[in-house]
């Protein structure tokens, strides 16, 4: 019999030994996830933060901890890298929904659970309304630049950053089908801004420094944006924008990027797979707005528990 209740002290040490084992396993596969940690850190980031157990016969056999993030409009619950375990598919569904029924009563829009780039992690997570809404890749080396066009210069851009942020935000939010409303956001000053251009601006390219977290490796820098003019596009100018950046990042103390893109849109998964992105990690992503979502099945998945179930 599983049970699932909220955590206590005397529950940190077995589930920080499981956020170990997690970040262990997810390495193994993804070698740019990092799995060093801190452990007293982690022991005090547990004593703080109440998440759930799973328990069976008094063992911890899954755990679910998230942070509610409300901007007041649309309150989310995400869960990183290491925040959701289990030991198998029934206890997977008792702590989901143990979980959703609460985040539920405190107005969550949407839930968001990091899971590895594996197949059968998204998968466990489908019956459940989860699908992929983010791929994050790591840029670990700098990319070879092929025949971008002689007459495009690439530059860091100076006072003009902030100009050319808000066209090329305008770009992404189109190539998204978002119609671009939203005025420009202040200039972060850690933003490194590198521009394409012969006479006028053709490409843009962002990146800055990232907060530290568990699985990123440190000094890892995250590239906010990039885009092309439309008439510009496929002839090398977005591969070499990007070399450009990678370059400066790294001459800033970067030893890796990071870039994040919407799996269902194929111009960015194509691009960021031949700029030799090592795919880490997958946001799913579940809708809890209206009551009918997520469906949840009558049982978990997999093969029924006993001839009984199979029957009845
Ligand atoms: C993504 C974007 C920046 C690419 O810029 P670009 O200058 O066209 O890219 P490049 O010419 O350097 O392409 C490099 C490689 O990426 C791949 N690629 C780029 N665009 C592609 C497309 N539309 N379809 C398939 N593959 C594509 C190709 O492998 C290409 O190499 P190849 O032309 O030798 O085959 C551009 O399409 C853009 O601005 N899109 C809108 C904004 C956006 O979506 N940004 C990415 C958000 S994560």
């Amino acid at each position: 019999m599983t049970h699932v209740r909220r955590s206590r002290a005397r529950d940190h040490v077995e589930v920080a030994s499981r956020i170990a084992a997690r970040l262990r396993r997810a390495r193994r596969t993804r070698p740019s996830i990092d799995d060093s940690l801190d452990g007293d850190r982690l022991l005090g980031d547990l004593a703080v933060t109440p998440y759930w157990v799973a328990v069976r016969r008094r063992r911890i056999v899954g755990h679910l901890a998230g942070q509610l993030l409300d901007d007041g409009i649309s309150p989310a619950y995400w869960v990183g890298l290491d925040g959701l375990s289990y030991d198998d598919p029934t206890v997977l569904e008792k702590i989901l929904a143990r979980a959703v029924r609460a985040v539920r009563r405190r107005g969550v829009v949407d839930w968001h659970v990091t899971v590895p780039d594996d197949a059968r992690e998204i998968a466990a997570l489908a019956p459940y309304g989860f699908t992929p809404t983010q791929r994050l890749g790591t840029l670990s080396r700098v990319v070879p630049e092929r025949g971008a066009p002689p007459d495009v210069r690439y530059r860091r851009a100076g006072a003009d950053a902030e100009s050319l942020l808000a066209r090329a935000s305008d770009l992404v939010d189109l190539a998204r089908g978002v119609h671009p409303t939203a005025p420009a956001e202040p200039l972060d000053p850690t933003i490194l801004t590198w521009v394409a251009e012969t006479d006028r601006p053709l490409g843009v390219a962002a990146a800055f420094p990232r907060l530290d977290q568990r699985g990123v490796r440190p000094g890892t820098w995250h590239l906010t944006t990039v885009a092309v003019e439309p008439a510009t596009r496929r002839r090398g100018v977005g591969r070499a924008l990007v070399t450009a950046l990678v370059e400066d990042a790294r001459r800033h103390g970067a030893r890796a990027i990071d870039v994040t893109w919407d799996p269902t849109d194929a111009t960015a998964s194509s691009f960021w797979r031949a700029l030799g992105v090592e795919e880490t990690t997958v946001v799913a992503s579940a809708a809890l707005a209206t009551p009918a979502a997520p469906r949840w099945p009558r049982r978990a998945p997999g093969p029924p528990a006993s001839p009984a179930g199979r029957n009845g």
